[in-house]
């Protein structure tokens, strides 16, 4: 079976999708990885991108195509149409590629393999990061994790005579904050700071928007699946298989 399987910028689902697409890697599933521009910067914020190797490891059907180098008109895309894959998957799906999904946009590496892959009759799922699905009409509220912070109540910069984070971080992403365009979350910085002023994987609350919400709803009118969790394609995969 080959499948693709859609990155889009979202911290929130990210590390499970991630571990779901490396389990169905280790079922013998050939996995081609698309990486939206904001899912390549995000992936290494939260020190996510070198896993992606490891579920698309090369070769025909098994590549990583980053939309920053896939031009204006994605041609890569034209695979859905030659029917190379049993199923695109978005997962985690930014509420911004939801909606243009949902508007029929298809201007983003992402939104073209949705739309390709919908006129070439190939089943769609996408599992949304801003739906709360045991709410009425999906709004609510979810629980997140930022990636690495300085805590600047804490941080000493001014005290310290010299910045530990800053010295051991092999980016050079730290002067009194982290820049998180070049931090790759190698988290070498947590145990440098002697004030323990690092986080990583602080837990915060995301009010989803009524306008995100009905953007979803409009994705299981158009025919896609919507799924509430990564672990969730594991399933909806092996239906397929077994369908065939
Ligand atoms: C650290 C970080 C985490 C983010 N997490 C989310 C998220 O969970 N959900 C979301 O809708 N957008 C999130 N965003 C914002 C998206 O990256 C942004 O809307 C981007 O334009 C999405 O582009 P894409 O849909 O083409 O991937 C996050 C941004 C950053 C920097």
């Amino acid at each position: 079976m080959n499948v693709a399987w859609c990155v889009t910028g979202a911290g929130h689902l990210l590390k499970e999708s991630v571990e779901t697409f490396k389990r169905l890697k280790e079922q013998g599933v050939r996995i081609t990885t698309f990486v939206s521009r904001a899912a390549e910067e995000v992936l290494r914020m939260y020190g996510l991108f070198p896993q992606l190797e490891k579920i698309s490891s090369g070769g025909y059907l098994e590549e990583v195509f980053l939309e920053s180098e896939q031009g204006a008109s994605f041609p890569k895309a034209g695979r859905f149409l030659l029917k190379k894959y049993s199923a695109v998957v978005v997962s985690p799906a930014t509420a911004n590629t939801v909606a243009k999904i949902a508007s029929g946009i298809a201007d983003s590496l992402v939104t073209n393999a949705v739309s390709l892959a919908m006129k070439g009759d190939i089943p769609v799922f996408v599992v949304p990061t801003d739906f709360v699905f045991d709410s009425d009409d999906g709004t609510g509220v979810l629980r997140s994790k930022m990636p690495y912070t300085i805590d600047r109540e804490v941080c000493r910069t001014h005290e310290c005579k010299r910045c530990p984070p800053a010295e051991v971080c092999p980016k050079n992403a730290i002067s009194g904050q982290i820049d998180l365009l070049r931090c790759d979350g190698c988290a070498l910085c947590v145990p440098a700071c002697p004030y323990g002023a690092i986080r990583g994987g602080e837990s915060v609350e995301i009010r989803v928007r009524k306008v995100d919400a009905r953007n979803v709803l409009t994705l299981i009118e158009m025919g896609i699946h919507v799924l509430r969790e990564p672990g969730d394609i594991l399933e909806a995969l092996a239906t397929l298989r077994s369908r065939r």
